[in-house]
């Protein structure tokens, strides 16, 4: 797996805000569209593009544009609908599918309660979006299940991550010819004894949303 660790100081500021308990919901929710659009310009720089031609007011020029089939950005709800706004402000003409997964809060297993994606993956470059990756369950789950679908090349943007749960998504593909790649804004210490990030910023889902 490929692993970008975001180093830019307006990446960091924002993060730090984000952190503190004391950030309420709508900063909390806009502070993380910043964070994505700033991610998401380093997660596609390996976006498939094709050749396209137009004519200046001057000249023709041979430029590029978005190659088909479009790649698909996938939140995986609740906390990467947070994320989606930020993602599409960079690629408008991405399709999204969802993929609603939860863990359990005793066994960490993660399960999908809801699946809308595009009939089609065959050979298509999905993003996924997951603010928070900690013991890697479900971006694991997620990753599975799209390159079972045909999917050739996943990219997943995390806000945070821990050291845990990068190393379960590298054991998980490690046998396995997959074309990955992890974008986070930051590698966290560790997990505590609950499956929380450490120093973190809690609960994502309920700080984007308001139920802290
Ligand atoms: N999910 C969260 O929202 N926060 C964590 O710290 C870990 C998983």
């Amino acid at each position: 797996m490929k692993i970008h660790i975001a180093a830019h100081p307006l990446i960091g500021h924002k993060l730090t805000v984000l952190r503190d308990q004391n950030t309420k919901s709508p900063t909390f929710r806009q502070l993380t569209e910043e964070i994505v659009t700033l991610l998401a310009y380093e997660a596609t720089r390996d976006i498939k593009t094709a050749p396209a031609t137009v004519m200046t007011p001057v000249a023709l020029f041979e430029g590029i544009e978005l190659a088909e089939p479009r790649p698909v950005v996938v939140p995986i709800l609740r906390a990467g609908l947070g994320m989606l706004e930020g993602m599409v402000r960079l690629i408008p003409t991405a399709e999204v599918g969802f993929l609603g997964m939860v863990r359990d809060h005793v066994t960490l297993q993660a399960s999908t309660y809801a699946n809308r994606l595009p009939e089609n993956l065959e050979g298509r470059q999905c993003f996924i979006l997951d603010p928070m990756l900690a013991t890697g369950g479900t971006l694991i789950a997620a990753m599975e299940y799209l390159f079972e679908r045909g999917a050739t090349e996943v990219i997943a943007i995390t806000i945070l991550s821990a050291p845990e749960g990068i190393a379960a998504v590298e054991a998980a593909f490690a046998h396995k010819d997959h074309n990955i790649t992890l974008v986070t804004g930051a590698v966290d210490a560790k997990l505590n004894e609950h499956g929380y990030i450490v120093p973190g910023l809690g609960d994502a889902g309920d700080r984007l949303y308001g139920v802290v």
